[in-house]
């Protein structure tokens, strides 16, 4: 797979770019508020473009950086591979030159140690995205979730599920094998990489669905990332895969402390896994060109808020709700759904708002109740 990956766009790399690409614009404009040096670090950077010349993650954070925080950013882009390391410092010279860019040629451990021993209060954002597990064990990013709760720390991290499969090894476990070297190897290294071995009891069960294994292992790594200091912080999933029934090639998880990064990943992460399974659903029929936003059903999002008003212990605010909302069913609706629902609830008079602003009209401080 490595050979090949960047000679065009696969459809699971066009779900995490175009994850990378709805983030990090509306990312940008809200830290940039903040008044900090902001520095993007994409550790397993790869070229930069693709062989048949779509954007690869340093472009995406570059043009993202140049249009909304221009001179105010400082990116690093690291590889351990010679090849990808000069044609990504070929693609981006232009912003080597004017020192934007830091391109590296080494691997993530050792520039995220040197990192964090300069990183002051600047705003981080670090985006990490190998192959397969190799060189992302928890130990790098540990540092990171520990940062002082004041400075702004994001964190993306691509975890290949397949990989994760092969080194728990299952099938070689349940004929004994346990005790090989390389079974143990694998092993030491999945808890390395996931921060525990807390993946056992999960991964070499006999009696769950490996899609749902993924699912819960990844649960388990979003609660190992916030035990970390930090139990005010956010974290989602999202899963990535080809079609509809094909298997999960990989998890994008983030992590941060402000819930404003959580919505922006609810909407990213939603509208890139919607549409692409969408896409994938209708590629070859009469239905290609129509929109995924289409065929959404909002009715369950229409329980959910009636469901969410009435058992909230006090009048909450729109924002409020949506925060609740997108903390038990991540990933499931869009910002603009949501208020599309509270439109026609209230159209319909099965919600009533309180108007805190006095504007007459539907926004974020409005206190909804059922009438
Ligand atoms: C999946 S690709 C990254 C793709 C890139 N994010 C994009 O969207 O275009 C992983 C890259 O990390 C590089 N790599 C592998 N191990 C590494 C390590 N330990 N440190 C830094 N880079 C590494 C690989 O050579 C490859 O270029």
């Amino acid at each position: 797979m490595e050979s090949t990956f960047f000679s065009g766009k696969r459809p699971w790399s066009k779900i995490k770019d175009q994850i990378l690409s709805q983030y990090m614009p509306a990312y940008l404009s809200k830290v940039a508020k903040l008044g900090k040096p902001i520095i993007l670090i994409d550790a397993f950077a790869g070229p930069a473009k693709f062989d048949d010349g779509s954007a690869g993650s340093p472009l995406i954070i570059c043009h993202a950086a140049e249009k909304h925080v221009k001179g105010r950013y400082q990116a690093i882009f690291v590889n351990s591979q010679q090849d990808h390391h000069d044609k990504l410092s070929y693609v981006l010279s232009s912003f080597i030159e004017q020192n934007k860019v830091v391109a590296l040629h080494g691997t993530a451990d050792e520039l995220l140690t040197k990192v964090r021993d300069v990183l002051d209060d600047h705003t981080v954002f670090l985006y990490l995205d190998p192959f397969g597990l190799k060189g992302c064990e928890f130990s790098i990013i540990e540092p990171f979730l520990q940062r002082n709760r004041t400075y702004s720390t994001e964190i993306v991290v691509n975890l290949n599920i397949p990989t994760m499969h092969r080194l728990a090894s299952r099938h070689a476990v349940s004929a004994g094998r346990s005790e090989v070297a390389q079974i143990r190897a694998f092993h030491n290294q999945l808890t390395m990489v996931l921060g525990g071995n807390y993946w056992k009891d999960v991964l070499l069960a006999d009696s769950i669905e490996p899609e749902k294994k993924a699912d819960l292992v990844m649960a388990m790594y979003r609660d190992k990332i916030l035990s970390i200091r930090e139990p005010r912080a956010y974290s989602g999933s999202c899963p990535v895969r080809e079609k509809v029934h094909s298997s999960i090639k990989y998890y994008v998880t983030f992590f941060s402390r402000h819930q404003d990064a959580m919505l922006l990943m609810n909407d990213a992460m939603c509208t890139a896994y919607h549409q692409r399974m969408y896409e994938s659903w209708t590629e070859g029929t009469l239905f290609e060109d129509s929109n995924w936003q289409d065929i959404r059903d909002l009715q369950k999002l229409e329980e959910i808020v009636i469901n969410s008003v009435s058992e909230a212990s006090r009048k909450k605010s729109r924002l409020e709700l949506w925060v609740d909302i997108v903390q038990k069913n991540f990933m499931q609706f869009t910002s603009s759904e949501y208020r599309k629902a509270i439109r026609k609830l209230v159209k319909e008079n099965n919600l009533a708002f309180d108007d805190v602003r006095g504007t007459g009209k539907l926004n974020n401080d409005i206190r909804l109740y059922i009438p």
